[in-house]
């Protein structure tokens, strides 16, 4: 068993932890408080590379995997949560989708752009009344000649109306329920699209959220991704990996909330000494960095399983289920070290305490990890035998 990186990845993970530090965590405070899409950092990302990690070099992305993208979302998360999350939605879900069921010319067409990070992607799949039971959606994908027409409206979009490509999950057979969904990849400016005003939300303001709603807007066969009738298959099973992306991003906000917690405690008085000595105070950071530690190593093995051709729904589920409560749990107790300094918009506890916070919620909540977490277990004791299949198994 063996428990480090291999050497290229980590100096990949120093170069990218450098860079998070000098070029995202120094605008972080500010995009907070006048939340705007941060292009310009953003494009500096895509010079380095950091949104094609796992799409094959033929199509320009670095042909790395899961571990990689993982390694890297934390680094960028312990900066700040809105570029993970932007660069999580971007390659982890439009790019996964296209290099699994995209034909030919659709790689070739999409995936440059969004792996240079020259454009960004974006996911619609929740709707206002759809959100954990994502089959349950509305939007409609009627067959017109040469294509289809999309009517209906997405809820909760990262980088909605910045975004240049959105994979879009509607219906063209209702009656088939889960079986009746297809993809479709909508290009920005299409006819027929429009966007809701940015979202007022409790964190991760950069990464803006809108609606996005479809009125009569033609999409060419050329766009349809994968066969009809194969889009939520698809979605969940990409979803699977985004998920181990929400899960590193989760440990990457828990550190840096950690190592504010930590430093503070040893720089702080009272009581005529450094607040370190109190149990009080030791006590909570040792809890914090153990249960750091357990959702760095879930979240790293799912990666791990997934790069060598392991189906990971649990896996996933559960990197992202207990990353995510981690970094609840710490941000909250780390912004208690720095008492009512925590409390304070001059320091960055209360700003790590808010962006956690939707990692509980998004790419399913925690309520949802449990129900595939539990199927799953389930699906085992029926097969007989526990732990990670071969996904073409
Ligand atoms: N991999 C492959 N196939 C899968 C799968 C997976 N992980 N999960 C389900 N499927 C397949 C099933 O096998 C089934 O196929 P068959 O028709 O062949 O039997 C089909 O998909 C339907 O599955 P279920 O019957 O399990 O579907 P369900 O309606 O019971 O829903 C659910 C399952 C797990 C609750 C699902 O609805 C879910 O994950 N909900 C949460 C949605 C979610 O995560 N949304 C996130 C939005 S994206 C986002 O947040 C991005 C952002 O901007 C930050």
């Amino acid at each position: 068993m063996e428990f480090a990186l291999p050497e290229e990845l980590l100096a990949m993970q120093r170069t990218v932890r450098a860079f998070a530090q000098s070029e995202i965590a120094p605008v972080a405070a500010e995009l907070d408080r006048d939340p705007r899409f941060p292009w310009p950092t953003l494009r500096r990302m895509g010079e380095l590379g950091l949104f094609g990690l796992t799409t094959p070099e033929e199509h320009g992305g670095a042909g790395l995997g899961s571990l990689a993208s993982a390694v890297t979302l934390e680094e960028v998360a312990a900066a700040d949560a809105s570029h993970a999350t932007i660069m999580s939605v971007t390659s982890g879900l439009p790019q996964t989708l296209l290099v699994q069921a995209g034909s030919r010319e659709q790689r070739e067409r999409w995936l440059p752009r969004l792996a240079s990070g020259s454009w960004i992607g974006a996911f619609c799949l929740s709707e206002a009344h759809a959100g954990s039971d994502a089959a349950a959606l509305r939007t409609r994908a009627r067959k017109v000649p040469g294509g289809f027409e999309l009517d209906g409206s997405k809820a909760w979009i990262t980088g909605g109306g910045e975004a240049h490509l959105y994979i879009v999950l509607a219906s063209s057979d209702p009656a088939a329920g889960a079986r009746g969904i297809s993809a479709f990849v909508v290009e920005l400016g299409q006819e027929g699209m429009s966007f809701g005003a940015p979202e007022a939300k409790l964190g991760q303001h950069a990464a803006v959220t809108t609606s996005v709603t479809f009125e009569g807007c033609f999409v060419g066969d050329d766009q349809r991704l994968g066969a009809e009738g194969q889009g939520f298959v698809m979605a969940m099973s990409s979803l699977d990996g985004a998920r181990i992306g929400i899960a590193a991003q989760s440990v990457g906000i828990a550190r840096a909330a950690f190592d504010a917690a930590l430093a503070y405690a040893d720089e702080r008085q009272a009581f005529g000494v450094s607040v370190r000595e109190f149990q009080g105070v030791s006590f909570p950071l040792a809890d914090m960095a153990t249960r750091l530690e357990a959702a760095r190593l879930l979240t790293l093995r799912a990666a791990w399983l997934r790069d060598r051709g392991y189906r990971v729904t649990k896996e996933a589920s559960m990197a992202k289920l207990y990353a995510s409560e981690t970094a609840a749990f710490v941000t909250d107790a780390a912004l208690q070290v720095f008492g009512a300094y925590g409390y304070s918009r001059d320091y960055p506890l209360e700003r790590y305490y808010r962006d956690a916070r939707v990692t509980r919620i998004y790419e399913g909540t925690s309520e949802i990890q449990r129900v595939v977490i539990g199927r799953q277990l389930y699906r085992e004791l029926e097969r007989g035998s526990r732990g990670p299949v071969l996904a073409d198994e």
